[in-house]
């Protein structure tokens, strides 16, 4: 019953609003406290039009509790008056709020009384009014896959509330948080968003954000840094951006000769050798283009087990052996490539959970699926 008399009012100060990766989190975690009964409502701000706080202090004099300016933050700030609980949604920029949020939490200030008065071992400004809401939720995410980056947010979010009649109910600060809205990361990010929604249950039930539920929502979504930032790297190319080092690395390789021995096309696909061996069938030319790469596969569990395919002026061949300069390199044990290639299994949250390792190209392992038609 307590469920459904909790108001929890979220405040999303991302510029992407409900588009973006803060507002996976925020959907879940809302999702939980719906189910444990609770109201739930966001405020885009985004969309309002929320002018910078010029610090005149007229909300704390002449007018107490109204602002000089007249704009939707007072729509706003009645609103936060009906809520129990605020949820304050926000990506991570250059280490703490972005500016939308911060135009809000400055122009909470009419919320507050000038007085300095002394609460515990505190000096605070107390609360203008009794309904305002004292109890908050932290809800963001971050490019960078280290949960440290949020440590100025955090201390910053913590501050807020350090007064004794305020309380932070828990925090959901989720590093590589792009990896959110990658259809193919759906899996891997499962874990974390159930953890965010059973957040907002426990937050609504409990009162606050359960410590083996925290401990979930503490973790990145990146279990290994470096896995993440090839994949970002490659992400950045793909938008036509310069990689500097990569690049003057990829122009002195100059044109590779072919030192293998040709595979004929496969009858069956029992190994990756078939696999590697049926690639020029399934080659598709066009999405090729100019495209000039060799592709070499170390196979685990496989005899033996050393192939390469190269793409250059539209066609395609393979071989069995070992080339000097491939662009890629794919290392990975028989049955991964063979479940990939069989579409059983996605390349990407293979890759992403280790069942497969490369060196070099990133950015032309993310374009395989286009290179060839779906089974090869
Ligand atoms: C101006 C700006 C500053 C940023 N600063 C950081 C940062 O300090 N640390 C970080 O990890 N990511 C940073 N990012 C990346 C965002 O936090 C990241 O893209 C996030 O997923 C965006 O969430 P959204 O889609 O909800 O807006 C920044 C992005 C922008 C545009």
């Amino acid at each position: 019953m307590k469920g459904l008399l909790m108001n929890l009012l979220a405040i999303n100060g991302s510029p992407h609003g409900a588009d973006g990766n803060t507002a996976v989190l925020q959907e879940a975690f809302l999702a939980g406290a719906r189910s444990a009964g609770a109201r739930t409502d966001v405020i885009e701000l985004k969309d309002k039009t929320i002018h910078h706080c010029i610090g005149c202090y007229v909300c704390w004099t002449r007018t107490p509790g109204v602002c000089i300016h007249q704009d939707d933050m007072t729509e706003i700030l009645e609103r936060i008056q009906s809520a129990d609980i605020l949820v304050y949604t926000m990506p991570l920029y250059v280490y703490t709020m972005p500016g939308l949020m911060k135009d809000f939490v400055d122009r909470c200030l009419p919320l507050a009384h000038p007085a300095i008065l002394k609460r515990g071992d505190h000096f605070i400004h107390p609360q203008r009014w009794e309904g305002t809401p004292r109890r908050s939720v932290l809800i963001s995410n971050a490019g960078f896959p280290e949960t440290h980056h949020f440590d100025g947010l955090k201390r910053t979010f913590q501050l807020l509330h350090d007064a004794p009649d305020r309380e932070v109910l828990g925090m959901i600060c989720c590093g590589a948080g792009p990896l959110l809205r990658i259809p193919e990361m759906k899996e891997s990010v499962r874990e974390y968003l159930e953890a965010a929604f059973h957040a907002g249950t426990e937050v609504v039930n409990a009162g606050r954000i359960q410590p083996e539920t925290q401990a979930i929502l503490d973790r990145s979504l990146a279990s290994d840094p470096a896995v993440y930032a090839n994949l970002v790297n490659a992400y950045w190319r793909s938008q036509g951006v310069d990689m500097p080092s990569e690049e003057k690395r990829r122009d002195k390789s100059g044109p590779a000769p072919h030192p293998g021995i040709p595979l004929a096309a496969p009858t069956e696909l029992k190994t990756v050798r078939d696999v590697v061996a049926g690639m020029p069938q399934s080659f598709r030319a066009e999405a090729a283009a100019s495209l000039s790469v060799v592709i070499q596969f170390e196979v685990s569990n496989e005899t033996p087990g050393l192939y390469f395919t190269v793409i250059e002026n539209g066609c395609c061949a393979s071989f069995e052996g070992e080339h000097p300069h491939p662009n890629l390199v794919i290392r990975t044990p028989r049955d991964v490539w063979l479940g990939i290639a069989r579409g059983e299994l996605s390349g990407a949250t293979a890759y992403m959970t280790k069942q497969y390792t490369i060196a070099g190209d990133m950015e032309l392992l993310m374009n395989l699926p286009s290179l060839f038609s779906s089974t090869s």
